[in-house]
């Protein structure tokens, strides 16, 4: 069902999505160079190291279901393949960090650590926090941060329910936020709220998995209207959101990557 959903929604994305020659907003077209193109960073090569070093790793996790209490063990290897950022998106995410310096970065969704170990080599002087319940997980995390010698992420462990609000209020504002852990309209709403209200004229929202689901697809279309947000950007995975109402104008843009 939702792999039918998602097909036609990336046809649709397809039909949709503009390349760099079709773009008139300097903002955008900046955006395109040096985030979606940019330039290859050998630094890159050490996560592709250690993602091919996961892959063959078959210890057991214990995964909590959050919805339901239970829980369930994944192979690290199961990890990296099936739930963790794939390494296109995780280059987007370094680039994006890279070109617009973000300082406080909050990431809601840790599993192994492989979407912040872009985000924190992209720029060592920036200070993320990560999210993440299940335990075992998040010390593998912190084994990975460790073997890409990342010092600058900060992982704390329990539900969002309870750790989101608390990291919010450690933080005077957040500069770019990654909505990655539960994937339901409710919770993803609930989340973009809380985080608008640290939220500034610079902050950057990137949501993953915007068409997993009818109810991701029907989040993001909320995220979109909302007032507060000024420019999105689609690039199928990810939606973007920027809030400058001094820089930018109310536009929805869904770029090729
Ligand atoms: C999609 S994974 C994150 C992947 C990671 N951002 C990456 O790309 O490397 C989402 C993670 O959120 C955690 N999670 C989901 N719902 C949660 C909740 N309500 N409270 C705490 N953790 C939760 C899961 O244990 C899982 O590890």
């Amino acid at each position: 069902m939702n792999i039918l959903f998602r097909f036609k929604k990336y046809l649709r994305y397809l039909q949709k999505a503009k390349t760099k020659y079709y773009l008139h907003s300097p903002f955008v077209y900046q955006f395109y160079l040096n985030v979606l193109e940019g330039e290859k960073d050998s630094q890159l090569q050490s996560i592709v190291k250690l993602r091919e070093k996961q892959r063959s790793n078959n210890a057991l996790l214990k995964a909590e279901d959050f919805g339901t209490g239970n829980s369930l063990s994944k192979t690290v290897a199961d990890i990296e393949r099936k739930v963790t950022v794939r390494h296109k998106y995780g280059v987007l995410l370094y680039r994006l960090v890279n070109y617009f310096k973000p300082q406080n970065i909050l990431e809601i969704g840790t599993s192994i650590g492989l979407s912040s170990s872009y985000m924190a080599l992209a720029n060592a002087n920036a200070s993320l926090i990560s999210l993440e319940g299940s335990n075992e997980i998040a010390e593998t995390a912190k084994q990975n941060y460790a073997s890409l010698q990342i010092k600058n992420v900060e992982v704390v462990t329990g539900n969002f329910n309870e750790t989101l609000s608390s990291a919010l209020q450690q933080l005077s504002s957040v500069d770019l936020v990654f909505f990655d852990g539960n994937h339901t309209k409710a919770a993803t709403l609930n989340y973009f709220y809380q985080c608008l209200s640290k939220s500034t004229e610079n902050s950057i929202f990137v949501f993953d998995d915007i068409y997993w689901s009818k109810d991701m697809s029907e989040a993001w279309e909320d995220i979109k209207q909302d007032t507060r947000v000024r420019l999105t950007i689609d690039v199928y995975q990810f939606g973007i959101c920027f809030f400058s109402k001094e820089k930018l104008a109310k536009e929805n843009f869904v770029l090729l990557y």
